[in-house]
């Protein structure tokens, strides 16, 4: 249990950079040994992509994963847990190892956390089913239930003015739509609500968070549209509906880490840049998700340190992906200009072996996108191709590491396995594993451990994000020019996502 035991030392103190670190085959001597350096070539660095390699990462960090069960009671690799100071260590000392290839950077930024102990929300007679908590919610009034009239309100509660007097000290329901959560819930609680409600006008429940906090944030859950039709029916005829609602919360505000790697080598005004992040929710291990992305681009950090390279690689582990974005947003918001301008493309790989995967492109189309997007779209689909391996477009939507980029005029795009989506019947001829199932079933679950991931499609995904880095980190040849840094409004449309949970 060496590992364990370095990170032990390194978790508790500042002696990390003390640890003896034992020789590795995959170390390469790099003073002066550039020129004896082939160029980067994709065959080459695909070969030396191992699913052995793989698979004993995933065990180091499944123990990384158990240095939270003290605080947490089960292993996991939360932000603020022991379990992601550990994978922080784990990953700096993994870059360290590889000598002067590298200039790694620590990038510290603030992180709100929320933790929801428990919940109950009570409408009429009736505990519906479909009610969740949103995300960084804050608790009810002394964490004990409170209640109320259950009060309608008016639109889609976007605007001061949609809330009748009445929400003073009772239970606001509002429609989803239009606004973000985060909007409902204050202006809920300036209205003097004591708790909200905000239901889809889907027929689906609403995982959704309310993003960052605001002294006005009132206890809010979500609510199926199909659970809120009665209810509102009820209220709609003038009947009242009395509530109870409850939630015993807390929202945290911490520092984390972002860590970045740049190589040495290469023009460090044209990066190919790419990222996973070092983060698991509170309730798992996070082995598939994104500790896959974190070990691939490791395992693809490591190997590269064989070539050279023409332009700079940048390679980011992002922090607090699973809060709404926090640390791929920190970073790409606090770019000077001239910064912003030097990232070629971003890439972002979350998500690489769910057990019951996929073959995801994120469809990132020049339309919708800074150009260069389809570009690196198309990469993906065309080696997918070229190895007779099928694969299916996802929407690029908001849902991962990508979004601060696309926003701030950088291409992007990224593959993934899948998470709580559900396999097709087509999808199960085109892939294997089984049709009604989530790709992931252990997605944000406690079983997210080193069973959960599908070696195969790991050590194929892998070697595609070699393939990316090799090609970009040659040439970017045929790939267009940075254009500004504006914003997309298409892009914006289409986006109801920052991170794993709706926004809005
Ligand atoms: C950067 O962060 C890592 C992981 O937390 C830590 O081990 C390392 O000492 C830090 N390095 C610096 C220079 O702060
Ligand atoms: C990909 O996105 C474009 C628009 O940007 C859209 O026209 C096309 O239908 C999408 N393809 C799939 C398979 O979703
Ligand atoms: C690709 O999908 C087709 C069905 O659409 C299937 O017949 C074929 O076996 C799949 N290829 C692979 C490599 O799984
Ligand atoms: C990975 O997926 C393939 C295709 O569904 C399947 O044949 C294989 O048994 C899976 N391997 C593991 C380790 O789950
Ligand atoms: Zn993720």
């Amino acid at each position: 249990m060496r590992p364990l035991l370095a990170l032990c030392v390194t978790v508790t103190g500042a002696a990390a950079l003390q640890v003896p670190l034992l020789p590795s085959t995959s170390q390469m001597p790099v003073q002066s040994a550039s020129e004896r350096k082939p160029l980067i070539d994709s065959s080459a660095l695909q070969d030396l992509i191992s699913g052995d390699r793989l698979m004993a990462r995933a065990k180091e960090m499944f123990e990384i994963a158990k240095l939270g069960e003290d605080e947490y009671n089960h292993p996991t690799r939360v932000i603020g847990s022991l379990g992601h100071l550990g994978t922080l260590s784990y990953i700096y000392e993994t870059i360290l190892q590889l000598g002067d290839y590298y200039t790694i950077s620590n990038q510290s930024f603030p992180a709100v956390s929320g933790n929801i102990f428990e919940s109950r929300l009570v409408l009429g007679n009736e505990v519906p089913k479909s009610a969740v908590p949103m995300g960084l919610t804050p608790a009810t009034k002394d964490k004990q239930p409170v209640h109320g009239d259950l009060i309608l309100v008016d639109n889609d509660g976007c605007s001061p003015s949609d809330y009748p007097f009445k929400v003073s000290g009772n239970i606001a329901l509002i429609r989803r739509g239009d606004c973000a959560f985060g909007t409902k819930s204050r202006l809920a609680g300036k209205a003097g609500a004591v708790a909200a409600v905000v239901y889809n006008y889907e027929k689906d429940s609403v995982q959704g968070t309310l993003g960052n906090p605001s002294p006005f944030h009132v206890a809010t859950f979500g609510l199926s549209g199909e659970e809120a039709q009665t209810i509102i029916k009820k209220l709609k005829n003038k009947e009242s509906v009395d509530a109870i609602a409850y939630i015993d919360a807390e929202v945290k505000s911490i520092l984390t880490v972002n860590i970045i790697a740049q190589t040495t080598e290469g023009d460090p005004d044209n990066c190919v840049m790419l990222g996973g992040h070092s983060d698991s929710v509170a309730e798992g291990p996070g082995i598939n998700d994104d500790g896959s992305g974190t070990m691939s681009l490791l395992e693809v950090a490591t190997q590269l340190t064989k070539f050279t390279v023409h332009n700079c690689v940048r390679f980011a582990w992002w922090a607090g992906e699973e809060e709404g974005l926090l640390g791929s947003d920190y970073y790409v918001y606090n770019l000077p200009p001239e910064e912003n301008q030097k990232i070629r493309l971003f890439m972002d790989y979350d998500m690489m072996a769910s057990p019951n995967f996929a073959y995801q492109v994120y469809n990132a189309t020049n339309e919708a996108n800074p150009a260069g997007s389809e570009e690196l779209r198309n990469l993906y689909v065309k080696w997918y191709e070229e190895r007779g391996l099928n694969y299916t477009f996802i929407p690029f939507d908001g849902r991962s590491d990508y979004d601060g980029f696309i926003r701030n005029g950088i291409p992007g795009g990224g593959i993934a396995t899948g998470a709580e989506g559900i396999k097709t019947k087509k999808e199960e001829k085109m892939f294997g594993g089984k049709a009604g199932e989530w790709y992931d079933p252990c997605y944000h679950q406690l079983c997210d451990n080193v069973g959960n991931v599908n070696e195969t499609a790991w050590v194929v995904n892998t070697k595609l994000i070699a393939h990316s880095v090799a090609t970009y980190a040659r040439s970017f040849e045929d790939f267009p020019r940075r254009m500004s840094v504006a914003t997309s409004v298409a892009y914006r449309e289409q986006t109801k996502y920052h991170g794993p949970r709706l926004f809005n």
